[in-house]
């Protein structure tokens, strides 16, 4: 992490950077490869943060790939990862709830407007001046903001989170974007004891989502294509398991759910799902397909369901759920893994084999 001054120009005063570690994507069929980035050097506002593990999200894998080219369109070199936990090496003059040395954690989010009514009511996932961590204009250097499959970040105070000491930190980091998108929906739709609560695909976030449910006290059902995951569904808090490919299991289960999460990544029928719901049940779609799903009307209008979205958190609901995790010692299971098997690890996410979320250990980088 060499520091190298940058003079200023006549014109323009260029921003002091330094040089950073990572993996990126040059295509999107290149696979991620190893890369050396600049990271403005902490302003006075900011934290800079010593990357120790990061989360692989399927996003990561649909951003890196082009796969939702229509909407956010990728920009190469793309460096992924919004699961960020790591040790506070810097921070600026203005930084007052960090120092040197404390456990801190990035999300998706790295900067906002901060003054609309959105920001204001710590919503900042709404406010219409976000900027991602990656793959978003970086309003600092110019080009591309680069996410956590590196060694080091540095970001606005406000951005940064506290992690609760007593979790493991590999298992922590999937909480920042598996963790804040499933207990979001779940904390807006009122999920309480008494409460039937469907989880469609059993992944990195859908895992999430049944602990999150359990220990909100819900009754949890989870919706799985794959057999051999019955008996994790269960470990993970699960009371009931069906596997969604039957439809005889599905339809014992019509109108019985106040919500169910749907965090599937990929084309499937959600109108099976939706005809599962109760008299103004609610199904929140986290997942993120590529291509559009197909609705039924009627399975909306009978029961006046509803179909809603809902993108990860923001800052102090963020914060709460991790405070949250804390006392009740959720992470998430992980397989962690070297960087160097970062294109490995994406083959095995299209094909649903990972248990539950792979986390990159950073210390892997320093050899590269
Ligand atoms: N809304 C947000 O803010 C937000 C945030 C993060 C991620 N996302 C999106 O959420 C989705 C899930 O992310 P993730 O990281 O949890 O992915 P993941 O770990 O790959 O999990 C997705 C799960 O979906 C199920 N699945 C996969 N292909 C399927 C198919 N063809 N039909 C039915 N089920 C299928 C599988 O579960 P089973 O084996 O149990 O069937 C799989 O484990 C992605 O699209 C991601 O981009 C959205
Ligand atoms: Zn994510
Ligand atoms: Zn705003």
């Amino acid at each position: 992490m060499a520091t190298t001054e940058v003079k200023p120009g006549k014109e323009t005063v260029q921003p002091v950077t330094y040089t950073s570690k990572a993996f990126a994507a040059h295509s999107a069929t290149s696979g991620l490869a190893p890369f050396t980035l600049q990271r403005r050097d902490p302003r006075p506002e900011d934290v800079q943060i010593e990357i120790l593990f990061c989360g692989v999200c399927h996003s990561d894998l649909h951003q890196v790939r082009n796969e939702w080219s229509g909407v956010m369109p990728t920009v190469y070199p793309c460096v992924p990862g919004h699961e960020i936990v790591g040790r506070v090496t810097k921070v600026g003059s203005a930084v007052t709830k960090f120092k040197v040395g404390d456990l801190a954690a990035v999300g998706c989010l790295v900067d906002s407007d901060g003054t609309c009514p959105e920001c204001n009511a710590g919503l900042e996932q709404f406010c219409q001046n976000i900027t991602l961590t990656y793959n978003f204009p970086d309003k600092h250097l110019g080009g591309i903001t680069y996410g956590g499959y590196s060694d080091s970040i540095v970001v606005k105070e406000r951005f940064v989170l506290r992690v609760p000491g007593n979790l493991d930190l590999a298992g922590a980091a999937p909480l920042l974007c598996a963790g804040i998108t499933t207990y979001s929906p779940m904390r807006h739709w009122g999920v309480t004891k008494g409460k039937k609560v469907g989880v469609v695909g059993l992944g990195g976030l859908g895992h999430m989502a049944v602990k999150f449910a359990h220990a909100l006290g819900a009754h949890v059902v989870v919706f799985t294509t794959s057999p051999s995951k019955k008996e994790d569904a269960r470990r993970l808090g699960a009371d009931e398991v069906v596997i969604s490919r039957n439809a005889d299991e599905m339809n014992k289960h019509a109108g019985s759910f106040d919500f169910i999460l749907d965090a599937v990544a990929a084309e499937h029928d959600i109108n099976a799902y939706i005809q599962l719901l109760r008299r103004d049940g609610n199904i929140t779609l986290v997942g993120a397909p590529d291509k559009p799903l197909p609705v039924a009307a009627f399975g909306l209008i009978f029961g006046r369901r509803s179909l809603s979205g809902s993108p990860i958190g923001g800052l102090p609901e963020t914060q709460e759920m991790l405070d949250f995790c804390g006392q009740h010692n959720i992470t998430a299971d992980v397989e962690v893994i070297p960087i160097q098997k970062i294109n490995e690890a994406y083959e095995r996410l299209v094909k649903s084999d990972v248990k539950y979320r792979f986390s990159i250990d950073m210390a892997s980088l320093r050899s590269e």
